[in-house]
């Protein structure tokens, strides 16, 4: 099915169909306008905030909007760190990232390619920490605070499915440093990180990068299949 396909059948039709809309309709109220200062974003995170497995890039596109205001004000600050997004950040307004980050949440935009590549294997290793967690050095299950098919809870839990698996990797990487740098509180994400090795963070990485992306899970009904259709 290719993106642009007019014949698309379920899940690709809505896809289709906001493609259509934003090309074809500007007198509807549909999508909202691009903001000034998106063009620097799209160059690393995509044309519709689809993430970029090149740049490290997370998708943007469907994430909680709160999240990435809350997140971006982070990085800004300095609480967050990141030696590409920090100088980004620190040139924004607040009103700037209110505006950027709603407009990229409100965004629906296509799959990145993404960790095509990812052995079998890997992805099913993945899989299994994901759900169930692991035993040696207990780990819980993403999903417990991710929310199933890391499709996100609220604002305090960002979705982690269909992310690039670079992005994934190097965040994970970024809460370890952190949690050497202080010990982390309990039930922090950082403090997840610090059970998990590299093995494991090549796993859960793959396996993340391969489920659809939270608004396409959403859209999808029954949540209860959604799973098994991901799981390719
Ligand atoms: C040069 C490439 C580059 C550009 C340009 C860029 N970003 Fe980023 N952005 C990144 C990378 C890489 C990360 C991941 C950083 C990390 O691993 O913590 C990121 C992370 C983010 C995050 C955190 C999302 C999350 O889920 O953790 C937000 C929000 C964000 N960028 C918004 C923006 C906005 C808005 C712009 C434009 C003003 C922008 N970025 C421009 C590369 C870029
Ligand atoms: C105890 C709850 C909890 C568990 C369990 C958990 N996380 Fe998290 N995770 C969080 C919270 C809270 C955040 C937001 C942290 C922040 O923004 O600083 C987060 C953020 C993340 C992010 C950054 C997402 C982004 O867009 O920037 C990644 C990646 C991540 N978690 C992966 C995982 C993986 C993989 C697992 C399973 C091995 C896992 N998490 C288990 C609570 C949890």
């Amino acid at each position: 099915m290719t993106r642009t396909s007019r014949h698309a059948k379920h899940l690709g039709v809505s896809i289709a169909v906001a493609l259509f809309a934003t090309a074809q309709s500007p007198a509807r109220a549909g999508p909202p306008a691009v903001p000034e200062g998106a063009a620097v974003c799209v160059a690393c995170h995509g044309a519709q905030g689809e993430g970029s497995e090149a740049a490290a890039a997370p998708r943007l596109a469907g994430q909680n909007a709160e999240y990435l205001e809350h997140t971006l004000t982070m990085l800004k600050a300095g609480t967050r760190l990141s030696p590409v997004m920090q100088p980004i950040a620190r040139g924004l307004s607040d009103a700037q990232i209110h505006e950027l980050t709603s407009y990229f949440a409100g965004l629906r935009g296509v799959r990145a390619s993404t960790a095509a590549a990812s052995p079998a294997d890997l992805v099913r290793a993945g899989k299994e920490l994901a759900q169930i967690g692991a035993m040696n050095d207990p780990t819980p299950p993403c999903v417990s605070c991710h929310g199933i098919d890391g499709r996100g809870v609220g604002a305090r839990f960002p979705s982690i499915a269909g992310q690039p698996v670079t992005f994934l990797a190097s965040r994970l990487h970024e809460f370890q440093v952190r949690a050497k740098a202080k010990a982390p509180d309990p039930g922090t994400m950082t403090e997840v990180a610090t059970h998990l090795n590299e093995a494991q963070i090549r796993q859960v990485a793959a396996y993340l990068s391969t489920l659809p992306p939270f608004e396409a899970q959403r859209a999808s009904a029954p949540a209860a299949t959604a799973f098994e259709d991901s799981a390719h």
